[in-house]
């Protein structure tokens, strides 16, 4: 079972009765049902008692203090008190709501039914849309994808039924690692745009209504960014930015990097600087040195960088190679993993120094207070929420979400079991196995989420078969919680594998060498978005793309599935419209294997039709009885079909017989029978 919504309810109850405390009896046009049971309060009193009893379940949780709310509620309480405005049944109220703040071991989430629409915040059953603006759409000709051309591309997100986009980092950058090394975290590319045109995607993206969500890259910035000069330069203010240290002499009396440690993208993690006389870490290329979290400045001046973006509208971050912030103090050597005779590769050592330390939970935390206050200082009603890029264990994961003692960090510790633990070869019970490990080690009260595909991994036809589509699709799109889309899934997009070594720009495919790039290269996954069969898959007009241009295009491309009867775009935008039934909102969810090749999701809501979702991840067609699963016989109307399948939306299937062809995806709702 996931009930699974409750995070962030705190804030739309807190955030409605402080905007209510400060101009009491003013209406309001907030439209959630808990806000008009506010405005619908008769007296101050009521809501200050509302207010203290909502408030109480995050002061027990003493990170979120929200001191200037609680105290305005208690200031107000206080004079109507002693003014004797409040009846007996309120004072009695007053004194239980306040002794209610210090009661143990109950939360406003155990009291409220977190299966009410009310209490699902944006974000939690969003499909988030993943933009990566170099490939997204080139307005101005020069072969690079930009700000114009998202804006221009904003109503098909809208159309699609996209309510929320990350998009990767905007900001300005020497493109070694294609704007994961910034120069300056404030400025935009000028090759992507301005501020201008950044206030103007916000702001048309917020009228078509569209969040945009930044890539925050805190680990490391580029080697050219004014601090790390100033650091090289030994300038007091920065020398102590990024993590430097002396160099140890072999035997021969050569200089050598400080211990063993390994970049990710192959090589010693430091570089020698001649200026400095000393090496500095780079968990990345040598152009990302890693910033040190160990210095307060260094903390400080990055919520600098958060809140700028902040108030320029932006409704959180996606927060980059976050468990890489952190490494052991004394540069203790990693130990050896024995995966591997390389001693360059990742693969050659354990990171247990360099990855995952406790110290990045802390960090994870800090900044989620800095959103919780940033949105309670904004009562606009929306919650400012942050996803997490760590490639962790799952136990690391769930202390993001909210460690044992209740303290809560990540709203979306990336999930991306469906890119590192399942592919074309796993089995039903892989999959099952999959969905359900999140979900038992999940701690209540958070949402799901899954990642079907992103910028540093083989897109969903190249990892799972271009025949699976579809099913990957409904898989996400139907399972609680949040969904995340790579631009381009939706139409099924190929990795292009063919780039040659002369076009290849992808800075671990480069390190690897012309023998060996194809095996690390990300460049196939990131090529042009294909929205047509002109010329670069209308994408740009240039002579020559940044990357090559996927050659399916001309029969792989969004305007023809628009216009084709049946097409991945179609069956993407029918989930997107399907996922708003209360159902899949918020109804109780199971999920089985039918068989080694077949497995089941199904919907339940009281009151509402149960859906199911059916999937074949076998290469043959299967027969399969579903009467056990849905508790009975009952017949199945089909919802949603593939590209392929021989069903169409709106037949009558019986449930003790149905055959799927070999990879076929179905989504039904159940009927009585
Ligand atoms: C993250 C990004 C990846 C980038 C790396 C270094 O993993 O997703 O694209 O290369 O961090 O910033």
């Amino acid at each position: 079972m996931v009930g699974a919504v409750s995070d962030g309810v705190d804030f739309k109850w807190n955030v409605s009765l402080c905007k209510h405390l400060s101009s009491a009896g003013c209406s309001s046009t907030h439209s959630s049902r808990s806000f008009q049971l506010i405005t619908a309060a008769e007296s101050e009193a009521t809501y200050f008692f509302l207010f203290v009893f909502c408030d109480s379940g995050q002061l027990r949780k003493s990170r979120l203090k929200h001191s200037s709310m609680r105290l305005a509620a208690i200031v107000a309480g206080v004079k109507m008190f002693a003014a004797q405005q409040l009846n007996r049944a309120t004072q009695l109220i007053l004194i239980c709501s306040l002794l209610w703040i210090e009661a143990p071991g109950l939360s406003m989430s155990s009291l409220v039914s977190s299966q009410t629409e009310d209490f699902i915040d944006w974000w939690q059953h969003a499909v988030f849309y993943q933009i990566y603006p170099r490939s997204f759409k080139d307005s101005n000709g020069d072969g690079i994808g930009d700000l114009q051309g998202i804006i221009s591309k904003l109503p098909y997100l809208a159309e699609t039924g996209i309510t929320a986009t990350w998009l990767s980092p905007i900001f300005q950058s020497p493109m070694v690692d294609f704007g994961y090394d910034i120069s300056d975290y404030r400025a935009i590319q000028p090759e992507y745009g301005s501020m201008a045109d950044f206030d103007q995607l916000v702001h048309k993206a917020s009228s078509l209504g569209i969040k945009i969500i930044l890539d925050f890259v805190p680990n490391h910035s580029s080697d050219q960014h004014e601090w790390f000069k100033k650091s090289v330069a030994r300038d007091p203010v920065y020398e102590n930015f990024y993590v430097w240290a002396d160099g140890k002499k072999n035997e021969q009396g050569i200089l050598q990097p400080p211990n063993n440690w390994l970049s990710v993208f192959y090589g010693s993690a430091w570089e020698w600087n001649e200026q400095r006389q000393q090496y500095y870490l780079h968990q990345f290329t040598k152009e990302q040195p890693d910033l040190n979290y160990r210095n307060p400045a260094v903390v400080q001046a990055m919520d600098e960088v958060l809140l700028f973006w902040l108030n320029k509208g932006v409704a959180g971050f996606r927060i980059d190679a976050v468990n890489h912030l952190y490494e052991r103090e004394d540069l203790a050597d990693e130990p050896l993993s024995g995966k591997t005779a390389d001693p360059l590769s990742y693969e050659y050592t354990k990171h247990v120094h360099t990855k995952d330390l406790p110290e990045v939970l802390a960090m994870v935390q800090h900044w989620r207070q800095l959103l919780d206050d940033y949105s309670a200082k904004h009562p606009d009603g929306v919650t400012r929420i942050m996803m997490t890029e760590a490639y962790a264990d799952l136990h690391v994961l769930m202390d993001y979400y909210e460690t044992a003692d209740g303290v809560r960090g990540s709203q979306m510790p990336f999930n991306f079991h469906f890119i590192t633990d399942v592919d074309c070869d796993s089995d039903a019970r892989d999959f099952v196995y999959n969905v359900e490990k999140w979900l038992i080690y999940m701690p209540r009260g958070h949402a799901a989420n899954w990642v079907m595909g992103n910028h540093d991994n083989p897109r969903v036809a190249s990892r799972f078969g271009s025949a699976s589509v579809d099913a990957m699709n409904m898989l996400l799109l139907t399972l609680p919680g949040i969904a995340v889309t790579y631009n381009g899934e939706e139409l099924g997009m190929e990795d292009y594998r063919e780039i040659s070594w002369e076009d290849t720009v992808d800075p671990p495919a480069r390190n690897a060498g012309k023998k060996d790039y194809k095996k690390v290269s990300r460049d196939p996954e990131r090529t042009p978005f294909q929205w047509s069969n002109a010329s670069n898959a209308g994408f740009s007009t240039a002579a020559k793309t940044w990357l090559p241009v996927n050659p399916n295009y001309l029969g792989l491309n969004l305007a023809a599935q628009q216009e084709a009867a049946r097409s991945h775009y179609k069956v993407y935008k029918a989930l997107i419209e399907l996922r708003k039934l209360p159902t899949l909102r918020r109804g109780r969810f199971s999920i089985e294997p039918l068989s080694r090749a077949v497995f089941a999701l199904r919907r339940t809501l009281k009151d509402y039709e149960t859906i199911v979702t059916i999937i074949n991840v076998s290469a043959k067609e299967q027969l399969i009885n579903l009467t056990d699963f849905i508790n009975g016989p009952h017949k199945l109307i089909v919802e949603v079909a593939g590209v392929e399948s021989t069903y169409n939306p709106g037949q009558a299937l019986s449930s003790s017989a149905l055959t799927l062809a070999p990879h076929e995806g179905l989504i039904c709702k159940l009927i009585e029978a």
